[in-house]
């Protein structure tokens, strides 16, 4: 019996990694020059922590969570995103004790069950990062300009930057009513769960997959058009700020980010390039939720980026990372393998990445080998070049060779 990953489950292969770790080097860089400090989460939480979190209406928490019960009957979430986790630790721990404005991030894996397709998996990966206890909205741009700033150093460039406001409970209550009114009169027109959420929470109707149901959203009211006062300066401030920075970005209405925590700033940053699956990153604010989750009241904003969609770019653009070896040593006969086994193990203590094959095969494999694990040089030993004192270091892509005294080649292999 062959086993296959579960459906929506994917391995990352090595040829694959090296962009992985370049997302996440670059990422914990950027962050770290903005004053992040990482946290690690654990996968499993209670579900309660997340169907109060990010709303017991979304797809996420009504159609998407990974729950089960343990052996006494706990109902446990594989976590389906980061931000409820960060918050649970941030509540549990009383980080708040320690400074009033923490900047925390976090990666690894979440699951949502969805329909796994090109860019949508079971198992996916996020950057996330989080910052507690600033009412923005100059954080608010900071935070956008610090993406933009890590999509830049990556040379993700096709992509655009969508905003919206998502206003507060004062100002987003009359809106409620307005767009109530307006499903109403378009009943006939929506799908079964858009008739639920017509009363339990009428927002998640925009983010309805149903073609019915867009149609209906597209002349429906927005959010932007019932701001008060303060949310509409806090939109206004972002934007010009934003602008400030010369970071581009679109006034999407519709914007609406599928989970129930938001307020006011809301983003996405979309790509051109990768298909149906287009969002590569989204965030916003969230005043009100830590104090929801059992925390003090402070305000709080964040985002996550999805890095299957970002490795997806790179790997596209030609990316090829570092799944190279500085060497590989090819003894041919006895005697130079005892000799090239010891200079391999002292190229190594000099932190050279380098390998051999303990196979005793030909020259012809060898050289394969060398290709295959994409080696700058080759250090060739045989009978011959123990004779003269002299092996031959090669390059693999210019073909030029040079000869290496034997008498003490490490030095010289290091300084070639
Ligand atoms: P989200 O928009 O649900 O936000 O996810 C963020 C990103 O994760 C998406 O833009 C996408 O790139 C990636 N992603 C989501 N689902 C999948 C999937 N099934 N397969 C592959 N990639 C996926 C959040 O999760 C919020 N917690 C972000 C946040 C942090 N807001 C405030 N702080």
């Amino acid at each position: 019996m062959q086993y296959n990953a579960v459906k929506g489950f994917k391995d990352i292969l090595p040829g694959q990694m090296g962009a992985w770790n370049r997302i996440e080097s670059e990422a914990k860089r950027i962050f770290e020059i903005f004053g992040f400090r990482e946290i690690r989460i654990p996968i499993l939480e209670k579900a309660d922590l997340f169907i109060r979190g990010i709303g017991r209406e979304t797809d996420v928490v009504s159609k998407e969570m990974y729950t089960f019960q343990d052996r006494k009957g706990t109902y446990l979430a594989m976590r389906p995103e980061a931000t409820a986790s960060v918050l649970r630790a941030y509540i549990e721990h009383k980080l708040y004790e320690g400074s009033s404005i923490q900047k925390l991030f976090t990666i690894g894996p979440m699951f949502r069950y969805e329909r796994p397709q090109k860019g949508r998996r079971r198992q996916f990966h996020q950057i996330n990062t989080e910052i507690i206890g600033d009412p923005g909205p100059r954080i608010d741009s900071e935070l956008v300009y610090m993406i933009m700033m890590l999509f830049s150093s990556l040379k993700i460039n096709d992509i655009s930057l969508n905003i919206n406001s998502l206003g507060c409970p004062k100002c987003r209550e009359p809106f409620r009513i307005k767009l109530r009114d307006y499903l109403k009169d378009h009943y006939e027109e929506l799908c079964p769960d858009c008739r639920r959420r017509m009363d339990t929470n009428p927002l998640r109707v925009f983010d309805c997959k149903v073609k019915t149901c867009n149609e209906v959203m597209e002349d429906a009211p927005v959010m932007l058009d019932f701001l008060c006062d303060d949310c509409s300066n806090h939109f206004h401030t972002f934007m010009s700020d934003l602008k400030g920075l010369n970071v581009d970005f679109v006034v999407n209405s519709h914007l609406m980010r599928g989970l129930d925590y938001y307020a006011k700033t809301t983003f996405e940053v979309q790509t051109r390039n990768l298909g149906a699956q287009n969002a590569i990153a989204g965030g916003g604010r969230y005043d009100g939720l830590i104090k929801e989750l059992g925390g003090p009241d402070y305000p709080a904003i964040g985002f996550a980026i999805g890095m299957e969609r970002i490795a997806e770019l790179l790997n596209e653009s030609g990316y090829q990372g570092k799944d190279t070896l500085d060497l590989f040593m090819i003894p041919l006969g006895k005697e130079a393998e005892d000799k090239v086994f010891i200079w391999l193990q002292k190229l190594r203590d000099a932190g050279i990445r380098c390998d051999m094959e303990y196979r005793s095969v030909g020259l012809k494999a060898q050289m394969k080998h060398a290709d295959r694990l994409n080696a700058k040089k080759v250090f060739i030993v045989g009978e011959d070049e123990l004779e003269k004192g002299k092996g031959i270091l090669r390059d693999m892509a210019t073909k030029e060779q040079i000869e290496i005294s034997l008498t003490d080649p490490i030095n010289e292999i290091i300084s070639a």
